[in-house]
C-alpha cells in the first residue's frame, strides 16, 4: 500500500540545459532520479555514503554528491551531469580528451565524477595548480589510475582551454 512517504510528487528542473518535468518520491534521491526516470546513466552510484564520488554532479554549478543530495531540492535549479559536459557540438570536451589520451581513465567507474568535479575547478579556477586540482579532486576517489593522470590530465584541459579561449578573443579582434 502506498504510503504518505512514498507517493511521488512532480519535480521540474534544468536538466543539462533542457528543462525535465518528472514525478518524484518526497525521500528520493537525486542520483535515482538522474538514473532512473531521466535516463541519465552516465552518473554511477560506488559507496552511496557520500564518499567516493562518483555520484558527483553539479547543482547551479556547485559539486554535490546525488547519492545523498534530496531530489526535491533541484526544484527550479540547474543540473548538469557528465553527459551535459561535451564541447558544445556532441563531441568530448577538452577535460574528456585529456582524461582518455593521457591516461586518466582505466576502468572508467570514477570518470564521469571526477570530470565533473575538474569542471567545476576550472570554471573557478581556469589555471589551477597541480595542488588545486589535487584539492578540488579530494572527494573523487579512483581505484586505478593512482592520481598522477588525473591531474596531468586536468592540467592539460586547462591549458587547452585558455589556448582556446584566448584563440577566441584573438579571432573576435579583443586583446588577450
Ligand atoms: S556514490 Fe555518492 S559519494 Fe559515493
Ligand atoms: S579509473 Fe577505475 S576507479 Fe578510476
Amino acid at each position: 500500500m502506498e504510503t504518505r512517504e512514498d507517493a511521488a510528487v512532480p519535480l521540474s528542473f534544468e536538466l543539462n540545459g533542457e528543462t525535465v518535468a518528472v514525478r518524484a518520491a518526497p525521500a528520493a534521491r537525486l542520483l535515482d532520479v538522474l538514473r532512473g526516470p531521466c535516463g541519465r546513466t552516465g552518473t554511477k552510484e560506488g559507496c552511496g555514503e557520500g564518499e567516493c564520488g562518483a555520484c558527483s554532479v553539479l547543482v547551479d554549478g556547485r559539486v554535490v554528491n546525488a547519492c545523498l543530495y534530496a531530489a526535491l531540492d533541484v526544484e527550479g535549479c540547474r543540473v548538469t551531469t557528465i553527459e551535459g559536459l561535451h564541447d558544445g557540438a556532441g563531441g568530448p570536451s577538452a577535460l574528456q580528451r585529456a582524461f582518455v589520451t593521457l591516461g586518466g581513465t582505466q576502468c572508467g567507474f570514477c570518470t564521469p565524477g571526477m570530470i565533473v568535479a575538474a569542471e567545476a575547478l576550472l570554471a573557478a579556477n581556469p589555471d589551477p595548480a597541480a595542488d588545486d586540482i589535487r584539492g578540488a579532486l579530494r572527494g573523487n576517489l579512483c581505484r586505478c589510475t593512482g592520481y598522477v593522470q588525473i591531474v596531468e590530465a586536468v592540467r592539460s584541459a586547462a591549458a587547452a582551454r585558455r589556448a582556446g579561449a584566448d584563440a577566441a578573443r584573438a579571432a573576435a579582434g579583443a586583446p588577450s
